[in-house]
Order: C-alpha cells, then sequence, then structure tokens
C-alpha cells in the first residue's frame, strides 16, 4: 500500500520506530532496519501468547494486530512495521485505520511486490502461512505492477513452530524444507519469495536446497529500505542518535525469543512480559 501524501509535521525523529510480529520472525527486519537505520530507537512487539498467527481467524489476527497498534502509539512511535507477512495480508486495512494517518505504516508484502514485479521477469514462487496464502495478497499486489508474471504460493505452516522451538540446523528443520520446496506447485519457479519474516532464519538451509538454481528474494531489506525512504521523505530520519534504545515487549516471553534477539541486538536488551 502506498503512504498517501500526509503531514507529519507533529513528529520528531527522534521517537522510535514500533515494530511488531506474532514472533521472532519480525527480529529479521528490525536487524535490517538497525543495520541501516542505526540511529534510530526501536521498540519491538512479539506476540509470542498467540503465535502461530498463521493458524488463526482473520478476525484474531485483526484484533491482535489493531491492539498491538494502539499500544506502539501509546509508546509514541513515529512509524509502525508491520513485520509479519500474516498481519499484513490479513490487518493492514485494519491496523490503518487505527493509525488514522497519524504515522506512516510499513508492511512487509507491498514493498516486496512492488520490487519483484518490477525486477524480476520470471516464474516467482512464495512459501508462507496458510493464513497469508488463504489471502492470496502476494499475487495480487505484485500482478498489480506487473501482469505478465506467473506467481505460485504454497502454505507451508509447520515452518514457523520449527523456527519458534529453535529447530535450526535440524534433521526436522531439513525434512520439512525438502518436503515443501519439493511440492510441485513450485517445480518451475526461479525466483522464491519468503513470505513469512520467520523463514530467513532457515535461509542458509532453504538456499542449500536450491543451490543456484533459484533466487531467494531478501525481504528484510527491502523492507528496512522502504523504511528508510519514508521517513527521509518527511523529514523523521534520526541521524543523530550517539545511544539507540532497543525495547523488546512480549506477550509470552520464551527462550527462543531471548536467545534470537540477544543474538541480534546484544545481551543486554530491554525485554518485558506485556499482555495486551
Ligand atoms: N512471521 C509471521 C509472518 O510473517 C507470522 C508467522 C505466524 O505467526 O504464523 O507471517
Amino acid at each position: 500500500m502506498k503512504t498517501k501524501k500526509q503531514n507529519y509535521s507533529h513528529l520528531s525523529p527522534q521517537q522510535p520506530i514500533g515494530i511488531f510480529d506474532s514472533g521472532v520472525g519480525g527480529l529479521t527486519v528490525a536487524k535490517e532496519i538497525k543495520r541501516l537505520l542505526p540511529h534510530e530507537d526501536l521498540i519491538y512487539f512479539g506476540d509470542t501468547k498467540h503465535l502461530p498467527y498463521g493458524e488463526k481467524s482473520k478476525d484474531a489476527i485483526i484484533e491482535y494486530s489493531t491492539k498491538i497498534t494502539n499500544f506502539l502509539l501509546e509508546q509514541n512511535c513515529k512509524a509502525i512495521v508491520i513485520a509479519c507477512n500474516t498481519a499484513t495480508a490479513n490487518a493492514l486495512n485494519e491496523v490503518m485505520q487505527s493509525v488514522a494517518g497519524k504515522v506512516p505504516v510499513i508492511d512487509v508484502i507491498n514493498p516486496v511486490a512492488e520490487k519483484v514485479a518490477y525486477e524480476i521477469h520470471n516464474n516467482v514462487g512464495v512459501i508462507a502461512t496458510k493464513a497469508t496464502v488463504n489471502s492470496g495478497l502476494y499475487k495480487k499486489s505484485i500482478r498489480k505492477h506487473n501482469k505478465f508474471i506467473k506467481v505460485d504460493e504454497l502454505a507451508t505452516p509447520l515452518l514457523v513452530p520449527a523456527i519458534e522451538e529453535g529447530f535450526k540446523n535440524h534433521p526436522i528443520t531439513h525434512s520439512i524444507i525438502y518436503n515443501y520446496l519439493s511440492n510441485a506447485k513450485l517445480k518451475n519457479i526461479e525466483t522464491l519469495i519468503l513470505g513469512c519474516t520467520h523463514y530467513p532464519l532457515l535461509i542458509d538451509e532453504i538456499k542449500q536446497y536450491y543451490g543456484n538454481r533459484v533466487r531467494v528474494i531478501d525481504s528484510p531489506n527491502i523492507v528496512a529500505n522502504h523504511l528508510n525512504i519514508i521517513l527521509d521523505k518527511y523529514h523523521l530520519l534520526n541521524t543523530s542518535n550517539p545511544k539507540p534504545t532497543y525495547k523488546f515487549y512480549l506477550s509470552d516471553i520464551t527462550k527462543n525469543f531471548e536467545k534470537i534477539s540477544k543474538k541480534f541486538f546484544g545481551k543486554t536488551i530491554d525485554l518485558e512480559l506485556k499482555v495486551l
């Protein structure tokens, strides 16, 4: 979704950026934001109590996403990053309504779909949660910009629980990946979109399966770049913050979240239980 020409003069570059996902997945986006925008304060909400979102109804995903959005607005965030494909696919309009034009909203599907539509000219595969695939949003968004691209989407619901369990480099994860990627739907693809922010945590295993045959899109990088462009456009980039802060709220504190957030953000992260 394009951010409308807005007046954000009530916001200041010093305010934090709010990011949310159901769990550790959004950390792949947060990490890229930190790398690209190293002076920004970040507030992350991981809704670990309710994951996986991919198995929930649209109504439940809307309820969780709008509550978190309101919470991030209360924390004075200057932008909201929906670092979750499932929330984007099922609750983007409702999140936009909650925000009511007060801050820019960046999602993880539209910037990726637009880039792929303009830069890729071959068969594209998308792997994602059930709720994302059922929405058909990737196909719609890509084909809106380029109707000649063939897009095949496959639901891969076992990956999120495996990632949340910390099964990286594990035989179980290898066989799940092999099973899904050898599906006939993905047989002729030349490009793969990881349509769930959890999946970049398994990017090595996924690339290993394909060798050099398939190009895997770096969605977190595309999203972080898009955020950079939007903040710059509205003069909201923080470029002079010597000690940026990273605050993490979790609706259920899990060992795996602690482990991955510490790996990406350092040992002394500020992690707090918050049930909305
Ligand atoms: N990381 C999420 C996504 O991008 C959500 C996965 C889930 O909770 O099912 O879709």
